[in-house]
């Protein structure tokens, strides 16, 4: 079957998929799910996401300079849901959705407390890519909860992270599969 380019990533799917917390000018939080994340380099440490110019995401991120990316377990799967709602701007959808804001060690971007772990980011630069805005950003502090962690090294199995596929479909991501040979 064919597949419409512009919902090419449906099957480019499950995708990574984050609550991306950001801070207004005048202190308010502000949290939204984002699927088109990536990590873009190590040596410096740097992601993105892309985001339509609408975003309040995207308007904090230039006001204030900053923001994290929440890792979510699938519990969260419907707050994640609540927080994509338009809410207007200076509402904070940490609140709306029951969530709970934890100040972040390195950025003025709350986190959120029950997140699997929290990604804290400056923003680097941005530049337009068709009708998003890519948000580059580099990587000042990386957390992750021990209880996610077996042996040093991410526990998926246990974390079950939200990954999106399109609309109202996602995956819980949970089988560790290892390649054989060389
Ligand atoms: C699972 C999921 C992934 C999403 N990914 C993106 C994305 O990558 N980029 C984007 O601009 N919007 C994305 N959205 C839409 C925004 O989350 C939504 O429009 C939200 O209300 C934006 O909030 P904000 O204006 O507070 O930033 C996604 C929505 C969902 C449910």
């Amino acid at each position: 079957m064919e597949i419409a380019t512009s919902g090419f990533y449906e099957i480019l799917s499950p995708r990574c998929t984050v609550l991306i917390s950001t801070v207004d000018k005048d202190g308010k939080a502000n949290a939204a799910p984002f699927s088109f994340v990536t990590p873009v380099s190590s040596d410096p440490p740097l992601l993105l996401f892309a985001a339509t110019p609408a975003r309040h995401t995207l308007a904090n991120a230039r006001e204030t300079g900053d923001f994290v990316f929440n890792i979510v377990p699938e519990e969260l799967l419907d707050k994640l849901w609540t927080c994509s709602k338009a809410f207007p701007k200076g509402v904070s959808e940490i609140e709306e959705a029951g969530l709970t804001q934890r100040k972040s060690k390195h950025v003025r971007a709350p986190s959120i407390e029950e997140c699997i772990g929290w990604i804290e980011c400056q923003v680097e630069f941005e530049k337009e890519a068709g009708d998003h805005i890519l948000v580059v950003g580099r990587v000042v502090h990386a957390e992750c909860k021990d209880e996610y962690m077996k042996e040093g090294q991410f526990n998926v199995s246990k974390a079950k992270p939200v990954m999106h596929i399109r609309g109202r479909r996602f995956v819980a991501a949970e089988r560790i599969v290892h390649a054989k040979g060389d």
